[in-house]
């Protein structure tokens, strides 16, 4: 039987991040440089902005799913330039892998430990520049990340094990926080 990996692209790569996830979850480095080896073949791709299926973001400019089975997402999202998204936990990991453009990108450590009802202590750890081909992971317990797009036209490829936390925190900078939903969203809902 004649088979060929690059006719099925988008599952190649999800098999191997399945494996990846299974072999290195818990080794920060050794994660994220799997992440970066099995989603390479598809950040590689020049089409690859004209895979997956639409999908109803919150923030981005526009997301489509490239892959999803319940415990592995993959979506490429289009990040609006000019636009900080506010600083939040997942409860799982999540890497970014950045197929196009540039991202402003800060990686913090929650240093408090809940004394204060509402407010959180964030203490930032990792602070630069993504550019094309760049991966930054989130990896509990060092996994609250906010970002934002520098230039138009900035795609990335967002990888998720398993589920997110419904109980997500979305921090303010002046350290009170949201739980469930993101501050701009609640407040623009709220007029
Ligand atoms: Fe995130």
């Amino acid at each position: 039987m004649n088979h060929n990996p690059a006719a099925h692209p988008v599952r190649e790569c999800a098999q191997a991040l399945i494996a990846a996830f299974a072999a290195h979850t818990g080794d920060h480095a050794r994660l994220r440089d799997a992440i970066r080896d099995a989603t390479q073949p598809l950040t590689d791709r020049s089409d690859l902005t004209t895979l997956g299926v639409k999908r109803q973001g919150n923030f981005v400019t526009n997301s489509k799913f490239l892959y999803y089975d319940g415990g592995l997402e993959m979506t490429l999202n289009e990040m609006p330039p000019g636009t900080r998204f506010p600083a939040h936990d997942h409860g799982t990991c999540e890497a970014l892998v950045i197929y196009a453009g540039r991202l402003a990108h800060t990686v913090y450590e929650r240093t408090d430990r809940g004394e204060q009802d509402d407010n959180a202590e964030l203490r930032i750890i990792e602070d630069g520049v993504l550019e094309r081909g760049d991966i930054t992971l989130m990896m509990p317990p060092v996994e609250i990340h906010s970002f934002e797009a520098l230039t138009p036209g900035t795609f990335v490829l967002t990888v998720v094990h398993g589920r997110m936390k419904a109980d997500r925190h979305f921090y303010r900078p002046d350290g009170t926080y949201t739980i469930g939903s993101p501050p701009s969203v609640m407040e623009r809902a709220a007029g």
